[in-house]
C-alpha cells in the first residue's frame, strides 16, 4: 500500500506519567515518520468537538474530562499503510486486552486512560490532523 498518514495523540495519562519520550521512540522505531508535532493543553470545547462522534456514548463526559486534565502531544505520522499499522502498534483500546509489546500494553493504565489515540480510517486521519495542524504545518 502507498505511503499515507495517520494522526495520534499522546494522552494526558502518558504525559503525566513521563512516558511521552518512550512512546515517541517506539513510534519512530516502528517505522513512522513524524510529519508534524505539537504539545498543548486542549480546552473542554476543543475536546468535545474532537470527540463529537462519541457524543452519545456513555463514556463521553469522562473522556472529555480526561483529555482536558493535562497537556498532550498531537502528531501526524507517515508510513506505508499508516492507519492500520499504527493501530497494530498501539494495541486494543483496553490495555488489558492489548497484545504484548504494544504501546497500550506497555504504557496505558486502563480503557479510559489508555496512553494514545490512533485514527481509525484515512478519512478520519485527515480530519483529525487538520483539527490540530494548519495547512502550512502539514508538509
Ligand atoms: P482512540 O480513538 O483513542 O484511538 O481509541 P479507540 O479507537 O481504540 O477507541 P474508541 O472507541 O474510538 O474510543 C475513544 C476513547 O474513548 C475512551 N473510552 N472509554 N470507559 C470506556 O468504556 C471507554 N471506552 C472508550 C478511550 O480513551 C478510547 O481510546
Ligand atoms: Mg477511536
Amino acid at each position: 500500500m502507498a505511503t499515507n498518514r495517520t494522526f495520534t495523540m499522546i494522552k494526558p495519562d502518558a504525559v503525566e506519567n513521563g512516558h511521552a519520550g518512550a512512546i515517541l521512540d517506539q513510534i519512530i522505531k516502528g517505522g513512522f515518520k513524524v510529519i508534524a508535532l505539537k504539545y498543548l493543553h486542549i480546552t473542554e470545547a476543543q475536546a468535545k468537538a474532537f470527540y463529537a462522534v462519541h457524543a452519545e456514548r456513555p463514556f463521553y463526559g469522562e473522556l472529555v474530562e480526561f483529555m482536558t486534565s493535562g497537556p498532550i502531544y498531537a502528531a501526524i505520522l507517515e508510513k506505508d499503510n499508516a492507519v492500520a499499522d499504527f493501530r497494530t502498534l498501539i494495541g486494543a483500546t483496553n490495555p488489558a486486552e492489548a497484545a504484548e509489546g504494544t504501546i497500550r500494553k506497555n504504557f496505558a493504565e486502563n480503557i479510559g486512560r489508555n496512553a494514545v489515540h490512533g485514527s481509525d480510517s484515512d478519512e478520519n486521519a485527515q480530519i483529525e490532523g487538520s483539527f490540530y495542524f494548519s495547512a502550512i504545518e502539514q508538509f
